[in-house]
């Protein structure tokens, strides 16, 4: 390991099991001698297993759900006075959709379990860096990363409405990420990651031929939530720290191929 983050301090939503990529950079940034705190919505702390996590890593777990204000001010609180400091970075890896979950067309959404996805999945982005920009949180150069999925670019049917919400989160990086630049040179980016086996990611229909095809589409294969994991390293890294308000694919090279010979291979059959 090569201790890219020794010193720094940060904390890492949406762990919720150990295929979440929220776990997988919870272990990385612990290698590379990052301290954290760990947090989930109260009703993930029932579900999953983030004590097991915290236990590993040597980190504590603040329970908050990312839509509430409330929450989000306790949390950076007590993050800032359990690390000792101010933080340099943070990991929003949070999404949900009522409408996926229930099956329910993209035609025939209901406006309010879309509302609830909208804000589980998209406005809380807004609402962590509102938290944190308030308190004054952040170092300077600190490091804000979120995930997305290319649906926010181009349509993926049976993503449903969480494609609305990818654009809206992607969008907010742009947005707060020019105050906050601006205002103490926080950096905040988007990763839009490949298809990965998670709770979250399995939510969508038919996610096995999903995978399969942007595995044939893409040159280097799907990105792995352990690469992934690498990746919001660098990002929460000194050595990108000119790099704001981008999102950047993580994807194997998917999102710039228009078709591959194993796709034709498979069509042709
Ligand atoms: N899995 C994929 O294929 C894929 C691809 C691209 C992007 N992403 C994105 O990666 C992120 C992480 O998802 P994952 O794939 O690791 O799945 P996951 O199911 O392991 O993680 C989703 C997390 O969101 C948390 N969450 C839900 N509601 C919350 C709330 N109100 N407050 C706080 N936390 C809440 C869940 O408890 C869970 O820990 C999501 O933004 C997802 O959209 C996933």
């Amino acid at each position: 390991m090569y201790n890219l983050l020794k010193g720094k301090r940060g904390i890492i939503f949406g762990a919720l099991d150990e295929n979440s990529i929220a776990w997988k950079t919870a272990e990385r940034v612990h290698e590379e001698g990052g301290q954290f705190v760990l947090t989930n919505a109260p009703i993930a702390m029932r579900m999953g297993k983030i004590n097991e996590l915290a236990e590993k890593t040597g980190a504590q777990v603040i329970p908050a759900d990312a839509t509430n204000m409330d929450d989000l001010q306790n949390l950076v609180t007590k993050a800032v006075e359990i690390l000792g400091g101010k933080l340099d970075f943070v990991l929003h890896s949070i999404g949900m959709s009522v409408n996926v979950r229930k099956n329910i067309p993209y035609t025939e959404s209901n406006y309010d379990f879309y509302a609830k996805g909208w804000d589980v999945s998209a406005l809380s982005f807004h609402k962590v860096c509102q938290a944190l920009h308030k308190n004054d949180a952040m170092n300077e150069w600190g490091s804000i990363v979120a995930l997305t999925y290319i649906a926010a670019q181009r349509t993926f049917p049976d993503y449903n409405d969480m494609a609305d919400n990818k654009a809206y989160l992607e969008s907010i990086a742009r947005s707060f990420g020019y105050f906050y630049g601006k205002d103490k040179h926080v950096r905040i980016n988007t990763i839009s990651q490949s298809p990965t086996p998670t709770t979250a990611g399995q939510g969508v229909k038919g996610f096995d031929g999903f995978i399969t095809y942007a595995e044939l589409m893409s040159p280097l294969g799907n990105a792995t939530a352990d690469d992934c994991a690498n990746y919001v390293v660098t990002l929460f890294s000194d050595l990108t720290r000119k790099v704001t308000m981008q999102n950047l694919y993580h994807d194997g090279g998917f999102s710039n191929v228009g078709v591959t010979p194993e796709v034709i291979a498979h069509m042709s059959k």
